[in-house]
């Protein structure tokens, strides 16, 4: 029996013995209510409040201009939809950055308004001081290596990351020192798969991928391109299994259509 379908919390400790076991973990994004319920309901393990939310609830170019309390609106929305799935947020770009009393009051924040289960934050050995010191107010700790959004502006481009000897070695080390330090699982965003999966197999705790191949130990998409809401964002690693886009566009052109033509409402839909 797969622990997937016994659990009916899942919890850090449950994700843990996912990996042990090699049961895969499943993980997307969620930023309100009724997609939250839809993606809990059907059986998630994480549901991501990503700061992704920047880019396809906000409609900005990057993740940067979301705010700690944007970002508390949505995980609040979410945690109240959720009954299952682990509920993970991302501090947003400048809420852990300056130092480590600060990182700890975001997340504090984000724990006491949301009522969410653990904390994101992007990057290695510059941010260890900051997770040291969420950790010892009991909040849980996701790391996030590879490609790091926030960080767009020092890299220039979303291409793949690491691919290159140097950097690759430099994310191994910070893989490592993120597991020491007491993170309870990774995201390896955009790096090739080999390394992906070398880092895997070497930390302890869970490794979830996106665009970093199958031989990590689960797998995060964004909710909006995986179920093709988005529409322009093609990259390589996003499998679409719906296209809501094409649909909903479609209902609403025949919305209009049907108002335009008096067929809608019927006699059938008034009072
Ligand atoms: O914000 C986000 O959606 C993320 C995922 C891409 C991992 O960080």
């Amino acid at each position: 029996m797969s622990i997937h379908k016994e659990i009916k919390k899942v919890t850090t400790h449950v994700l843990l013995e996912m990996k042990h076991k090699g049961e895969k973990i499943s993980m997307l994004t969620a930023y309100d209510y009724t997609m939250a319920k839809i993606v809990d309901d059907a059986g998630i393990d994480i549901i991501l409040v990503g700061d992704s939310a920047s880019n396809v609830m906000a409609g900005h170019e990057t993740t940067l201009p979301i705010t700690l309390d944007q970002m508390i609106y949505h995980a609040s929305s979410v945690v109240r939809a959720v009954k299952r799935a682990l509920i993970v947020v991302d501090l947003p770009f400048g809420s852990y950055q300056g130092n480590s009393k600060e990182a700890l009051n975001s997340a504090i924040k984000i724990m006491k308004e949301s009522g969410a289960h653990a904390v994101k934050l992007e990057g290695g050995k510059e941010v260890k001081e900051s997770i040291e010191r969420i950790l010892t107010a009991g909040i849980p700790v996701m790391g996030h290596l590879g490609l790091t959004p926030q960080s767009i502006y020092k890299f220039g481009t979303y291409n793949v990351r690491a691919k290159e000897e140097e950097e690759a070695q430099r994310l191994i080390e910070d893989a490592r020192l993120l597991e020491k330090t007491g993170c309870f699982a990774l995201v390896l965003e955009k790096i090739p798969a080999k390394l992906a999966e070398q880092v895997a197999k070497e930390i302890s705790i869970p490794v979830i991928g996106i665009g970093a191949g199958g031989g990590v130990d689960g797998q995060v998409l964004v909710f909006h391109d995986m179920v093709g809401l988005t529409h322009e964002f093609n990259p390589r690693f996003l499998r679409r299994y719906l296209n809501l886009y094409d649909d909903i566009k479609g209902a609403v052109g025949e919305y209009i259509k049907d108002v335009k033509s008096k067929d809608f409402p019927n006699s059938s839909e008034q009072y």
